[in-house]
């Protein structure tokens, strides 16, 4: 398998399934993406075109032409047909992901690769409703994909161990690093920033130390960009209240979300989005 495919197709053209689209076409692959609707499919288009547009203001895209001339963007999925590798971007909803993947594994070839851009779904019940699992695995975009450096391959327990290969090898192709992380609940990502940010809550809930002392503990101690009640603004209070909610009910009590974090989200204060979180923005 070499290092991109030649065609790639993503279903859903919203924030993350446009910047998948985006990291394989600057990469040289052929893309399609399929939305919705002919009125999505606009939408996604245009977004599409200022994604590229701004890669070749960044230095990162020489030939714009080019590019969007590999780009197709379409409302029906049998233009999935040809593609090597599919991946769904749908909103985060297992019914419609399930109806999305089963109907995509019927219009690529065989040998055609499937993966999911889920942030927190089971791999595993994801592939429950396909006839070719071990060709199903999930790709974790972070957002924003140009800029981010991780995808992590969520490898289901019936992936054949050559799509874990292939996957690994289509991650350097596009420029970022991949780490193979095993079905679980939060995969890697969201189970260790999750946790990190949910003791800082208690600690500021306890009085140990202010939002930017503790913030400031984590990026000038550890060297983490951002500390952990910076990042949850950023995210969206009520992005980590939802996942710690699912991962104390997987995982057990030490996920359990301490009080500040639902006053704040009844409250309103959601972060970033809202202008006021664990700072005021
Ligand atoms: N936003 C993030 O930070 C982030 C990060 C990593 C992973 N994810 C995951 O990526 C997925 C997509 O998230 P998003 O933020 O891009 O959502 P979004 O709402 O921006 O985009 C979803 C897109 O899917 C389209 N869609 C809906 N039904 C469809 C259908 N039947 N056929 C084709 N397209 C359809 C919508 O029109 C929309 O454009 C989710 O599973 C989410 O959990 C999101």
């Amino acid at each position: 398998m070499s290092a991109l495919p030649t065609r790639v197709g993503v279903i859903g053209g919203g924030r993350m399934g446009v910047g998948i689209a985006h990291a394989f076409l600057v990469a040289g692959s052929g893309v399609v993406v399929v939305e919705r609707d002919a009125q999505a499919a606009v939408v996604a288009g245009e977004r599409l075109e200022q994604n590229l547009l701004r890669s070749v203001e960044r230095g990162s895209l020489d030939n714009f032409d080019v590019a969007l001339e590999r780009a197709q963007v379409s409302s029906s999925i049998e233009d999935l047909a040809g593609c090597e590798l599919v991946i769904e971007a749908v909103p985060e909803d297992l019914g419609l992901k399930v109806e999305m993947l089963t109907a995509a594994e019927q219009i690529v070839d065989p040998a055609a690769a499937l993966a999911t851009n889920t942030s927190s779904l089971s791999i595993d019940a994801l592939a429950e409703g396909l006839t070719r699992p071990e060709r199903f695995i999930g790709l974790h975009f972070f957002n924003p994909v140009p800029a981010s450096a991780l995808i992590e391959i969520v490898v289901g327990a019936r992936t054949d161990p050559s799509l874990v290969e292939d996957a690994e090898a289509w991650t350097a192709g596009i420029g970022k690093t991949p780490v193979v992380v095993s079905d679980s609940p939060g995969f890697a990502s969201s189970r260790l920033g999750v946790f990190l940010a949910l003791e800082a809550m208690r600690m500021l809930e306890e009085g140990v130390a202010s939002a930017q002392d503790i913030d400031a503990a984590m990026e000038l101690g550890y060297r983490h960009p951002s500390g952990p009640l910076r990042t949850t603004d950023l995210v969206g209070l009520d992005v980590r209240l939802h996942i710690a909610e699912y991962l104390a009910a997987e995982l057990g009590e030490r996920f359990t979300p301490p009080q500040i974090l639902r006053d704040k989200v009844a409250a309103g204060e959601l972060g970033r989005k809202t202008g006021r979180g664990f700072y005021d923005w």
